[in-house]
């Protein structure tokens, strides 16, 4: 078992969106994520599911209790057929948008999620980190509109790191 070191903030999410996500989702709910890390297994902790998309089999099975779903990355973005599978039938309170890796000089993307919204549940919010960068930025606009969002929670920790969450009208 991994050690339950969490850095908040610095590959993890930030202490501020770890708590907007945990005022948003009803107690017992289920959080479906891409991207895990150290801070996934705090979900089940809190008493919640959390069904995490990992491409890396190194970050797969490291938390006892946290659902990990292995799909490895197939060009810019998740397999898409492993990525579809992965989801299907998971019935989430909110999507949290945290991988794969998109960092600059990464070969990955997050925008291989605009393909993917037909699988995904307008109803619910989602919640995008890292969109201080360009392409998240890019990707949080087109959720909004998808989701014809009117409201958003926005969350900063010092100057370059900033998340969004995007709640359904
Ligand atoms: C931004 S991290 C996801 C972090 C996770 N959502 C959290 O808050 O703990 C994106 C990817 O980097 C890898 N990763 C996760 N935690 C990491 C860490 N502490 N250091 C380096 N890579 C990490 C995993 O492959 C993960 O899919």
């Amino acid at each position: 078992m991994a050690r339950r070191r969490v850095v908040f903030g610095a590959s993890s999410i930030t202490v501020e969106l770890f708590g907007a996500i945990l005022r948003l989702v009803p107690e017992g709910g289920t959080i479906l994520e891409l991207g895990s890390g150290r801070v996934s297994p705090l979900w089940v902790d809190c008493g919640l599911r959390c069904v995490s998309i990992e491409h890396d089999e190194e970050w797969c099975g490291l938390f006892p209790g946290v659902e990990y779903r292995h799909v490895p990355i197939t060009g810019t973005w998740y397999d898409r057929a492993g990525f579809r599978e992965a989801v299907q039938g998971v019935q989430y309170d909110l999507l949290l948008v945290d991988g794969p890796p998109g960092q600059r000089g990464a070969p990955t993307s997050r925008l291989g999620l605009l393909d993917e919204l037909d699988r995904l549940d307008r109803t619910k919010p989602v919640a995008i980190d890292d969109v201080e960068r360009p392409a998240e930025a890019r990707l949080a606009e087109e959720v909004r509109s998808w989701l014809g969002s009117r409201a958003s929670i926005s969350l900063r920790r010092g100057r370059r790191h900033h998340s969004v969450v995007l709640l359904p009208s």
